[in-house]
């Protein structure tokens, strides 16, 4: 099978791209990023020399290039090139809307000309918008976005639906809840609030720290796309959770506590416009049809992540000090262009 990988030089598609290859070594994936402040090729350098990972630095909105890549017999796309943080989409909508609604519709017309067998949006449970102290987001929850992030993520979502119902481009959708685990950018939560704890420094809490997220360890939402791949039902949605509701409080002092540090370091800040109070997934329909089941509870993948950033400081080092930058052009420079 050959699969073209968009956004797998960030967190989630990096993890998607080393799991895919250990799980199916002989599938092909062509890996293709715009390497924005969030792509990090550092990410994929255990499998740089493996033969069937290619990597080309290429914006989904390039639709030439799209198209040329699509016409090398690729039979699966699962795109998580995005804009990705909610802080950022307060400051700079415009960027959100231009790959998040702009860039899929690119790619759906490139899927559709090429006949695609497969076409996965990797989702998020943002876009159902905020629930109350009750209930859980099923796949028929409306959409209610509220952040310029989740609004731009919905109307990707909406042309992923529309494509399937138009033209019968074989689709599905999946909507996560929040992921954390190795290769996470340092500006969201958890690893944020590692590297602040480590150094010493405040940790910014947005206004009472009781807002809700239900966390999921990264490499369990890769084993769920892995299923959507093989047995999504054309035109379906899939949510993705491991039933983890936490406060924010409740995190940060985890990781306090694990790290031997004071809580005095907690700092309460003005909250984030439209805060979202609380996300819950209800993950009922992915388990029960396609056979997802979570391999790591909350406890676990919190220490594992925890341990992971200790082991690799010079990961999160380098991204504060921009150094990460510098390496796909020492890497690969002038020898191999924009394809690597
Ligand atoms: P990320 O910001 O870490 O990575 C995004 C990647 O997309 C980066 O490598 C970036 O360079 C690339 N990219 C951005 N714009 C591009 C463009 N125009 N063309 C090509 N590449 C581009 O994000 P992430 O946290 O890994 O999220 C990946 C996907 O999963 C996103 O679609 C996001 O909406 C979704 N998602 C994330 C979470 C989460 O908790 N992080 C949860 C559910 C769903
Ligand atoms: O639910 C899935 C979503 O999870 C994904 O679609 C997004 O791409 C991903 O970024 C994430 O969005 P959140 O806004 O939930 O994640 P973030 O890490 O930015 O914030 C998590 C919670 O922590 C949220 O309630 C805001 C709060 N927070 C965040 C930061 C960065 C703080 O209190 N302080 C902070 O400094």
């Amino acid at each position: 099978m050959k699969l073209l990988v968009t956004g797998g030089a960030g967190f989630i598609g990096s993890n998607f791209v080393l799991y895919m290859l250990k799980k199916h070594p002989d599938y092909q994936i062509v890996n293709v990023d715009a390497l924005t402040y969030a792509g990090n090729l550092e990410n994929l350098k255990s499998i740089e020399n493996n033969p069937n990972h290619v990597f080309v630095k290429a914006d989904i909105r390039d639709a030439a290039k799209m198209d040329e890549l699509m016409g090398q017999g690729i039979d699966v796309v699962v795109n998580f090139a995005a804009e990705s943080h909610v802080d950022r989409s307060i400051m700079e909508p415009d960027v959100f809307v231009k790959t998040n609604v702009l860039g899929t519709q690119v790619l759906l017309d490139a899927a559709q000309k090429h006949n695609i067998s497969k076409f996965v949006q990797v989702s998020t449970d943002e876009v159902y918008g905020t629930l109350g102290d009750t209930g859980l987001f099923s796949e028929t929850t409306p959409l209610a976005p509220n952040s310029p992030y989740s609004a731009s993520k919905a109307g990707g979502d909406l042309l992923v639906r529309a494509y399937h119902e138009t033209f019968g481009l074989p689709v599905n959708i999946t909507r996560c809840s929040n992921n954390y685990g190795p290769y996470q950018f340092p500006e969201k939560l958890i690893p944020l609030m590692i590297s602040k704890a480590l150094a010493d420094e405040q940790l910014p809490i947005y206004g009472d720290g009781l807002n809700i997220r239900d966390w999921l360890y990264v490499e369990d939402h890769c084993s769920a796309i892995d299923l959507v791949i093989h047995k999504g039902r054309n035109g379906e949605v899939y949510n993705i959770g491991g039933n983890n509701e936490r406060t924010n409080l409740h995190i940060v002092k985890t990781i306090l506590e694990q790290l031997d540090k004071s809580e005095s370091l907690m700092t309460y800040v003005q909250d984030r416009p439209g805060h979202d109070r609380r996300y819950g997934i209800d993950p009922t329909k992915t388990m029960t049809e396609l056979g997802w089941k979570p391999a790591h509870s909350f406890e676990t993948g919190i220490q594992e992540t925890i341990r992971w950033y200790l082991d690799n400081k010079e990961w999160w080092t380098r991204i504060q000090s921009g150094a990460y930058q510098d390496y796909y052009a020492k890497q690969y420079g002038t020898r191999l262009g924009d394809r690597a």
